[in-house]
Formats: structure tokens, sequence, C-alpha cells
């Protein structure tokens, strides 16, 4: 049974994007929204969360004066409850879809019953090569000579969920880590911007591990 999620009519879809560090992915999302206008582009950003206070990715948010919220893992006294807590706060801005863009926690248990089937993550390698923290580093170190990026949905594994779109990404002679992981980052950012435009825009259906963007057009032809 596949899972419906309809195309979006006006207003644009909600989105809230969640961060961990320098928030380039994000600025890349309030960027299009920006040149394009939320009606065109489909979806506006209506809040960011963090689980680290005073990080780049809270700060471009400030910047384009939308609403901010973090919660720390220590300040709960467990993981559940700290789940709890993100998935309330997440939930209090009413999102259509939430976006994972270098969020470098694993949500729990609440978070997916609220968010599951609408939560996207963006991930720094071609999965299921090199899943978890460290995608750019492990896929280097394997001596990999392709690499690149993966949106998915997020399930309860470790970037184990249905894959939505990749883009590759070539290994050169000589790269570190860092100058692997900006080039995969430039393919990245133009990867998430297409593909939460087209999920916002034409709707999407996820059966298995198959997800079919433009569902409706899709079951029409
Ligand atoms: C991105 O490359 C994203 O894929 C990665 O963190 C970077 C965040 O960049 N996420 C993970 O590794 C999650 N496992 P940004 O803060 O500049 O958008």
């Amino acid at each position: 049974m596949a899972a419906q999620h309809p195309r979006q009519s006006s207003p644009p879809a909600r989105l809230a994007v969640l961060v961990s560090g320098s928030g380039t992915n994000l600025q890349a999302l309030l960027d299009a929204v920006e040149a394009r206008g939320a009606e065109a582009y489909g979806a506006r950003v209506v809040a960011v969360g963090s689980d680290r206070e005073g990080v780049e990715g809270l700060r471009r948010a400030e910047r384009a004066g939308i609403p901010t919220f973090v919660r720390r893992l220590r300040d709960y006294p467990d993981r559940a409850a700290w789940d709890r807590a993100l998935a309330e706060a997440t939930a209090a801005h009413a999102p259509d879809l939430v976006v994972s863009a270098g969020f470098m926690k694993v949500v729990g248990a609440e978070f997916l019953a609220r968010f599951g089937g609408r939560f996207v993550n963006t991930h720094p390698a071609l999965l299921p090569s090199f899943p978890g923290a460290h995608g750019v580093r492990d896929a280097l170190a394997y001596g990999a000579k392709v690499t690149g990026c993966t949106v998915h949905f997020v399930d309860d594994g470790v970037d184990t969920g249905p894959v939505i779109a990749q883009s590759a990404v070539d290994v050169l002679e000589g790269d570190d880590e860092s100058a692997l992981h900006e080039r995969i980052k430039d393919a990245e950012r133009r990867l998430l911007v297409d593909v939460v435009g087209r999920l916002a825009r034409d709707g999407y259906s996820i059966e298995g591990r198959k997800v079919r963007l433009g569902h409706e057009r899709a079951r029409h032809q």
C-alpha cells in the first residue's frame, strides 16, 4: 500500500529545517525561496531547529527573519525526553515537510511517529554506501572513485530510509576530506533544492523502498 502525499495547493508547503552546523544547505533553500518566490518554488522555511546553540545555521535563519529553536540533548534526562521535546518544538510550527540538513543527531520514535513519511535527510555519500556521521571520510578511506550525495526519507535506521534522489561526484587524485566534501556540498545543495521543491509542488508516494515524485501525474498517465 503506497502512502500518498498529495501535491500542495496554495499556500506553499511549510518547511521546518534542522541543522547542527554551518547551514549552507539551509541557505540554498532560503535562497531558492527568495529567488523564485514561495508560490513558484512551492515551499517556504517557517522554522529552523538545532541541537546546538550558536551555530551558523541558526544565524542564517535569524538573518532571514525565521524563527529558531534549540533542543540540546544534554538538557534532558534521557534521549526519549529530548526526542519528545524536539518533536514538540518542530510540531509547533506545523510543518508539511521537515528537512534534516546537516543535523547530526538521530531522532527517535516520537519524532518519527509525528513526521515519518515527510522527514527528509541529506547525506554526503551514495547510500547505502558510507552511512553515518563520516560519509565523506569513509568514502575517501575506502578508496572509492565515485561518491556523491543522497536525499532520502528518514526511517528508524541510520541513513537507511527510501532514497528520493542521488547525485554522483568523482573523487579526484589528491582529494582530502575537506576538498571532497566541498564538491559534494555543491552537488548536494542543488539536489536538495530541486527535490524539496518537487516534493512540495508535485506530491509524492512511498511504496516500500520506492519513492515516486509527482505521483498524481504518474497515476493519470
Ligand atoms: C552536509 O554535507 C550533509 O550531508 C552532512 O553535513 C553537511 C552539512 O552541511 N550531513 C551528514 O553528514 C549527516 N550524516 P551544511 O551545514 O553546510 O548544510
